[in-house]
């Protein structure tokens, strides 16, 4: 296994300052163990939204809401030690106005205690993470393939094939820097875009399908560890297969209950002989 190479608890103008640095490593946490399992290897975490699908198989993650994200917001924290917690904000929580974001964001940063929220939307959003930041709430903003505008875009689809569409994120990427966006996740976007918008912006750009030439990369966890399964994107490489270990155990368990071999001696009362 190799040794945890992250720099525990950076703080977001650490973060800030890997801009064009040693990349940014990130993946998702919606639970306390996996949090603490994790961790060592992050330079910070994700309570993303993805976990309405992860999680609840939800179709999307429109359903998700705000007390569900801090719930997991709560036990992601519980279990990730000093490493920087991100939470992100589901819809319906902050579109309608900064005012109505705010109130919902400082929510989620009061009852979880985590280092700062995430939200979709580029120049649209503009306005409302002026308001957040400014008052105290770092916002890693989120562009490109936007999970929360699935129906409006016509499903998940990589996004920025057209000249339009490269110019429109283009400028979502300025719009949420200027706003004072700390980062800026770029999702299912054309490689030679998101290289181009990573080497234009001065904030450092997260992606997830984008290039590797992002400042950092993200996934979600349950992906790379083979823990889900019903749709896996292209650019997600597995790590491990962990449903398929989980089914191979409970079958060895359940093998052992019927053969009434379970439990022994040995495992009663919670002692494990050596
Ligand atoms: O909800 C999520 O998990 C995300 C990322 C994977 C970026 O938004």
């Amino acid at each position: 296994m190799s040794s945890p190479v992250a720099i525990k608890g950076l703080t977001i103008p650490q973060l800030m300052a890997r801009k064009g640095g040693v990349p940014i490593v990130s993946l998702t946490a919606y639970t306390m163990p996996m949090a603490q399992s994790l961790a060592p290897h992050l330079d910070f975490m994700l309570v993303g939204d993805s976990v309405g699908m992860v999680l609840y198989g939800m179709d999307s993650t429109l359903g998700v809401t705000l007390d569900m994200m801090i719930n997991h917001g709560k036990a992601v924290m519980r279990g990730a030690g000093n490493t920087c917690v991100i939470v992100d904000m589901p819809f319906g929580s902050y579109e309608e106005s900064p005012q109505i974001a705010f109130r919902n964001a400082s929510r989620v940063m009061k009852e979880t205690g985590c280092a700062g929220v995430k939200l979709e939307g580029g120049a649209v959003m503009a306005e409302t993470i002026r308001f957040l930041s400014d008052r105290g709430i770092p916002v890693l903003a989120h562009i490109g393939l936007m999970p929360q505008s699935v129906n409006t875009a016509g499903g998940f689809r990589s996004h920025g094939r057209t000249e339009e569409e490269a110019h429109e994120i283009m400028d979502d990427a300025w719009a949420v820097t200027h706003a004072g966006a700390w980062a800026v996740v770029i999702e299912g976007t054309v490689e030679p875009l998101a290289k181009s918008v990573t080497e234009s912006i001065p904030i450092p750009t997260i992606g997830i399908g984008a290039s590797p030439a992002c400042d950092g990369q993200i996934l979600v966890s349950e992906d790379v560890l083979g823990l889900f399964n019903d749709f896996t994107p292209k650019f997600v490489k597995r790590y491990a297969d962990l449903s398929d270990a989980a089914s191979k155990a409970a079958g060895q368990y359940a093998d052992e209950v019927r053969a009434r071999k379970f439990p022994s001696d040995e495992h009663c009362f919670g002692v494990v002989k050596k």
